[in-house]
């Protein structure tokens, strides 16, 4: 049987947020994913739906609820590393957990690091010069977004670095995502295998999917 056995607790909260992003992270991907239609269909159509989600209200209370899991999640990750560390103590004295848990599942922090840091540059190139930036219209009359991305994907580097970022994020979600399902409590061991499979087709078709984008743009350019 299915059951909520924890209340509300830091642990909770990230998982929490944690399941939040990825569920943006399936939206966004989908909304991304129209990067790929032939040159002139995709710009019209990208701009016409970017266009849509920013002067939708109910898209943008969502995007407020998204900013705030964002902020939520790596501060509570800061949080509980810093107690973990403290708890540990001097104690620790030799590391075996290499023998017990893969390596991604030990350098979270590291990785959603990675991540965060990949969300800072990434909020800076489009995010904001989407708002507040001044972008050339379209032939309908919306900002070109996707002239921008297809822009910046032209350098090689840039490609590489969103490779690079997407990977850490889908090692990330790779421990992440069965382990936001058992911190909340949402856990039988008759569906545990289940839900580690679920979590493992999860993190590699978000991977794929996103990896895919920079470089296809970068060859089409
Ligand atoms: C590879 C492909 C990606 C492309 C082409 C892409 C493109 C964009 C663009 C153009 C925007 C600005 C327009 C807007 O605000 O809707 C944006 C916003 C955003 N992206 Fe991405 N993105 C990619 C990957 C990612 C990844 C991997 C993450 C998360 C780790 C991410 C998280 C976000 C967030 C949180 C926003 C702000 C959304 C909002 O304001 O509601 N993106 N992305």
């Amino acid at each position: 049987m299915w059951f909520i056995k924890n209340s509300i607790t830091r642990k909770n909260l990230m998982a929490l947020t944690g399941l939040f992003l990825c569920l943006f992270l399936v939206i966004h991907l989908l909304g991304n994913f129209q990067l790929l239609l032939p040159k002139e269909e995709a710009r019209l159509q990208y701009n016409l739906y970017s266009d849509f989600l920013s002067n939708n209200i109910l898209v943008k209370l969502i995007s407020y609820g998204l900013y705030a899991s964002i902020l939520i999640h790596t501060l509570d990750s800061i949080y509980l590393t810093i107690k973990a560390k403290k708890a540990k103590g001097s104690s620790y004295v030799k590391d075996n957990r290499g023998r017990a848990s893969k390596w991604y599942s030990r350098q979270m922090m590291f990785l959603g690091s990675i991540v965060f840091a990949f969300l800072v540059i990434h909020f800076k190139d489009f995010w904001f010069v989407y708002k507040f930036g001044t972008l050339p219209l379209d032939t309908n009359g919306n900002k070109d977004l996707y002239g921008l991305v297809l822009v910046s994907f032209e350098n090689l580097w840039y490609v590489l670095l969103y490779g690079f970022a997407i990977l850490s994020l889908g090692f990330h979600l790779l421990h992440g995502f069965f382990s936001a399902f058992r911190t909340i409590g949402l856990y039988n061991p008759k569906y545990n295998s289940i839900i580690k499979t679920v979590g493992i087709v999860f993190a590699i078709a978000i991977t794929f999917g996103y990896f895919i984008i920079p470089f296809y743009m970068y060859l089409i350019d």
